[in-house]
């Protein structure tokens, strides 16, 4: 069996992270990218994001290919909050690959980091991303109004899950 992996973003991920970024079927997600270049300088400040203890992104991988990302962002005033984000290729979308990310990301975050808990947010319509809440065991603890910006710069309401320890 083909085997799922994460490690930390690299400068030279930036060709396969545009290429999977750039698919139009992203419709829940608000992360754009104009292009390689844009990508591999947002990609260079990862070191100084982990460093500052903002953000932990990671490549996922399935064996050596790159499929997607995975992260985890930090809550400035409350330091033990992490939020996940994720994203993969289409073609290997509904294999329960990200799924088996989140677990991954999951022993960074509470494991390596400390911290105390996790939160994954979607917009309801998401409902693959919602199903990897809930097949992670994430409880649903409510509904944020406005809480995220689409790219077009609308505010959308959306699910808090979450895990603590
Ligand atoms: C969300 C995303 C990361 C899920 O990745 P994935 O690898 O397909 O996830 P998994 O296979 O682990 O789980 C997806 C589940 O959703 C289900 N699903 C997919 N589309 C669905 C839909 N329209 N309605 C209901 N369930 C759906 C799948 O059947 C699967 O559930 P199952 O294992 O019980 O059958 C992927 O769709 C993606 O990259 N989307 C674009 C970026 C994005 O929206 N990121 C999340 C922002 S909150």
């Amino acid at each position: 069996m083909k085997k799922i992996g994460i490690r930390y973003q690299r400068v030279s991920d930036a060709g396969s992270l545009f290429q999977i970024l750039s698919n139009p079927n992203f419709k829940y997600f608000s992360v754009r990218v104009a292009s390689v270049k844009e990508e591999a300088k947002w990609l260079s400040l990862n070191p100084g994001r982990r460093k500052r203890r903002e953000e932990f992104n990671y490549t996922i991988l399935l064996d050596q290919e790159i499929i997607g990302g995975i992260g985890l962002s930090l809550d400035r005033k409350r330091p033990f909050t992490g939020e996940i984000g994720y994203f993969i290729a289409e073609k290997y979308w509904g294999r329960g690959l990200t799924s088996q990310a989140v677990k991954l990301v999951e022993q960074e975050g509470f494991k390596k980091l400390g911290l105390r808990r996790l939160e994954i947010l979607m917009r309801p319509a998401n409902k693959a991303s919602e199903r990897v809440a809930i097949k992670n065991h994430y409880r649903k603890e409510g509904f944020l109004k406005k809480a995220v910006k689409d790219r077009q710069d609308k505010f959308h309401d959306v699910w808090l899950y979450a895990k603590t320890r």
